[in-house]
């Protein structure tokens, strides 16, 4: 479109007008607000990179610019230009004052005012929804949260290795899965973790990750579950729990910390209180899976030794501390079949989860896994998994077998967490949840 409109004045975007400031631009846009005093019209325009104040005064344009206004409703669709004026009070801090505009598409009557909208309704026109200034924050921190992530890995010499969405067995239990024919093969699922082929890879490049769209048929109705979401799954062969838990710090630390150093205009918009995210620094607390019911327990917790820590569990650990915990040696009860056990108390594994500050509770679950042959191939059939599907897998620990970890990051819950939502819906562009598949 930079053809569009044509003209002899630069077109630019309302982030850059800094850059010109007493220049006469173009900008391009939509209608995000208008108001009058009859003489001089003011026209908030938004263009995805900012929002800025067109002022239109009746004697310096002509009559059909300044007539237009009458016309414009929420979000039509504009080119305006006008000369860049630099002004603290224009939100922004930038005013155009208006030589022409042209109106490109009047919008219908938008569904979406000012007033207050359920969010059901916000999330069936989420599609329009997309468009407002919260929305617009939180996406944009979820976009600077994937870059970090990948700077991060790319800065530290690992490769990216994209796995396969299409699988042919489960990772993370056969309960959640997605399931689809699949020509003369019969039953391909969609995979929940990227993880066990992030394993082969890192055998051939030693650091690897995978980031992609993940599934779970999840039934959960709760303000943490999607049935799509996205993870992030480094995998690294030589690594053991403890080098597991310092990367996953160190990877936590630098999200954060990025995104405050450069998202703070987004955090602004969405009210976050950034001192509860300031200290989010290393080394972070770790505690063992006794320690954690120990501490259930003192915090006046009916808690079963052996169990899952539950959401409500998770938040109570997790207010002990001003910064991510980390809760390690899950019981093997509760955790996947590659976890590595614990050698010295074989009822737990070498595993652990993050849990994010504030009462986000798991944003990581990871571990090392079990790179023994006779012991992994007895795991899967403790879990009633069938052994040919995961041949392949096996081999990893016929020829040449390593200690290795590895863990995987939830991007939405992260982007929550630091956003500080209270549900993960609004952390992805179109959320897939099982009530809603729609827009
Ligand atoms: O703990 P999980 O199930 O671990 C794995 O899938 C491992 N294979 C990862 C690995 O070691 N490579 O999931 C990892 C993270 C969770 O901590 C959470 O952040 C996110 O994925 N997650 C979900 N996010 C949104 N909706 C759901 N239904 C999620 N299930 C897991
Ligand atoms: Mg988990």
């Amino acid at each position: 479109m930079s053809e569009y409109p044509a003209s002899s004045n630069p077109v630019a975007t309302i982030g850059e007008l800094s850059k010109f400031n007493d220049k006469t631009v173009t900008i391009r846009g939509w209608v995000y607000n208008k108001r009058s005093s009859g003489k001089i019209h003011f026209i908030l325009v938004r263009d995805g990179s900012g929002i800025a104040q067109c002022v239109v005064v009746k004697n310096q344009v002509q009559p059909d610019v300044f007539g237009a206004f009458d016309l414009l409703t929420q979000e039509s669709s504009l080119t305006v230009t006008g000369k860049v004026h630099k002004d603290d009070r224009a939100p922004g801090g930038y005013e155009l004052q208006v030589e022409d505009m042209k109106v490109v598409h009047i919008a219908k009557e938008y569904p979406i005012t000012p007033k207050e909208h359920g969010t059901e309704f916000l999330m069936d026109h989420r599609h329009l929804w997309l468009r407002s200034a919260r929305q617009h924050a939180i996406l944009s921190v979820r976009n600077r949260i994937i870059k970090a992530v990948r700077e991060f890995f790319d800065n530290k010499g690992f490769t990216l290795i994209d796995s396969p969405i299409l699988t042919p067995a489960s990772v993370e239990g056969t309960s959640t899965l997605f399931e689809t024919d699949y020509f003369d093969l019969g039953k391909a699922y969609l995979t929940q973790s990227g993880q066990l082929y992030a394993e082969a890879a890192a055998m051939a490049f030693g650091k690897v990750y995978c980031f992609g769209p993940t599934f779970r048929a999840e039934k959960s109705k709760t303000r943490r579950h999607l049935t799509e979401f996205w993870m992030v799954e480094p995998e690294v062969a030589w690594a053991d729990l403890y080098d597991d838990m310092d990367l996953a710090e160190e990877f936590i630390e630098y999200v954060v910390q990025t995104v405050l150093a450069n998202s703070a205009e987004e955090l602004k918009v969405l009210e976050r209180d950034i001192t509860k995210l300031q200290p989010v620094k290393r080394p972070f607390p770790r505690l063992h899976y006794d320690e954690a019911v120990e501490l259930l327990k003192k915090s006046g917790v009916d808690f079963q030794y052996g169990n899952d820590l539950g959401a409500t569990d998770e938040t109570i650990i997790s207010q002990q501390y001003d910064r991510p915990v980390m809760v390690h040696h899950y019981p093997a009860a509760c955790k996947a079949f590659y976890m590595k056990r614990d050698p010295e108390r074989p009822e737990l594994t070498l595993s652990v989860d993050v849990l994010a500050s504030e009462g986000y509770g798991e944003i990581i679950g990871g571990s090392q896994r079990e790179d023994d042959y006779d012991t992994l191939l007895k795991r899967l059939e403790e879990f009633k998994l069938p052994k040919e599907p995961f041949e392949w897998y096996l081999d990893l620990r016929r020829y040449g077998s390593v200690p290795h970890s590895g863990f995987g990051l939830g991007i939405e819950r992260t982007v929550a967490w630091i956003c500080g939502l209270d549900h993960v819906r609004e952390t992805i562009p179109f959320a897939r949840m099982i009530y809603r598949n729609t827009p």
